[in-house]
């Protein structure tokens, strides 16, 4: 059987037709995954149903025949792990216990024993391998340390990350700490989720962005760096997406400096730029605005056209830019997929 498309396009093959899959493709705009989210009670009892977790990893791939499933789970699951306690509040999103000093890092679960509580994501990860079609590439995940612990300083999502920043100028040993327990903890989750099955994995860094000058290189690329080389030597021949999210003129360069194979850019970037700057370099994926998942129409399909014509000359994953939205219409998402495939 030929490779599967996701795969040689990570390999660096230019594509006719690139692969495609959507970020947060199981999710809120399906009605199965709000059935099936229904049926498991509320959302973390969702991620650690193995069975439930898969059922709606596949959902979006019965669907829309999508070339990737992203494993059903969250990147908070692993400071939960750690020992943060985690909690959602429906309609406003994610609650943990704040890590702020040396005693509470300290009071953090050594690392060996976070498999305890994630072996049911391993779990997840077993049956897709087992039941996704051939063709259908699996994608492991984990937050970026930075992004986690912007969650964890503060306990829950911030607008400006204000106090992962105040931490960091204000008890920088502590902070390190932080990104460092996250750092190690990553590469265990991942290895794990590579072990039970996933073909690929991505690390989300959505907050990247709020980085500035030497923060950038310091707690967004670094502990990429070192996810990826630990991954990459413990696991040869698995590629890895890289996703520092709002990143600007600086995803220029991040191939080289994460050693990732393939750079996610958001929709901050035009895809002309990132022809020039950022596929010269490896694979690239991305970068449609969730927006036109809600809006449809000409212009959606003039967008993805537009896109995929400007990002063709190099290897090429289609996707959004970020997840889609919970408003998103089921339709829209065929729409795109037609024009990534029929041109
Ligand atoms: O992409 C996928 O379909 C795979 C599953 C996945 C989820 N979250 C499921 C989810 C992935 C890869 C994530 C990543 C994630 N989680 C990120 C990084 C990517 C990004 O979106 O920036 C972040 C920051 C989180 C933390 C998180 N999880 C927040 C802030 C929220 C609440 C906001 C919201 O959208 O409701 C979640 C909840 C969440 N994670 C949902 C899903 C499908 C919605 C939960 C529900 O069903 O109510």
């Amino acid at each position: 059987m030929a490779q599967k498309t996701i795969l040689r396009a990570l390999a660096g093959e230019t594509l006719p037709t690139p692969p495609i899959w959507m970020m947060r493709q199981a999710g809120r705009y399906l009605p199965e995954y709000r059935a099936t989210r229904a049926e498991a009670g509320d959302f973390l009892s969702l991620c650690y149903n193995p069975e439930l977790a898969a059922e709606v990893t596949l959902q979006p791939i019965r669907r829309y025949g999508f070339d990737a499933a992203i494993l059903f789970a969250d990147i908070l699951l692993l400071p939960q792990a750690m020992g943060a306690d985690l909690w959602f509040v429906t309609g406003e999103g994610p609650r943990l216990s704040t890590i702020t000093t040396a005693d509470e890092l300290a009071k953090l679960k050594p690392l060996e024993e976070i498999h305890e509580t994630l072996n049911p994501v391993y779990e997840t990860v077993k049956i897709l391998s087992r039941e996704l079609p051939d063709e259908t590439t699996l994608i492991g995940f984990a937050g970026a340390p930075w992004t986690v612990a912007t969650y964890m300083i503060a306990g829950r999502g911030t607008p400006d990350q204000g106090p992962a920043h105040a931490l960091k100028a204000e008890n920088r040993p502590v902070f390190e700490g932080i990104i460092n327990q996250l750092t190690e903890g990553t590469i265990l989750y991942l290895s794990k989720q590579i072990e039970a099955g996933a073909e690929v994995v991505k690390i989300f860094d959505s907050w990247a962005g709020s980085l500035e000058g030497d923060d950038f290189t310091e707690f967004s690329i670094k502990p990429m760096q070192r996810i990826t080389a630990a991954i990459k030597e413990m696991h040869p021949g698995i590629p890895v997406i890289a996703f520092p999210r709002g990143a600007g003129t600086k995803y220029a360069g991040v191939h080289a400096a994460t050693g990732a194979d393939c750079v996610a850019v958001d929709d901050g970037v035009d895809a002309a730029w990132v022809a020039e700057h950022v596929q010269k370099d490896g694979c690239v994926q991305g970068n449609l605005k969730s927006s036109h998942m809600v809006t449809g129409g000409q212009a959606l399909v003039d967008e993805t056209r537009r896109i995929c014509k400007a990002l063709s000359g190099g290897p090429h994953i289609f996707n959004l830019g970020h997840g889609i939205t919970p408003d998103a219409d089921p339709e829209n998402v065929q729409l795109m997929i037609d024009t990534v495939r029929g041109g």
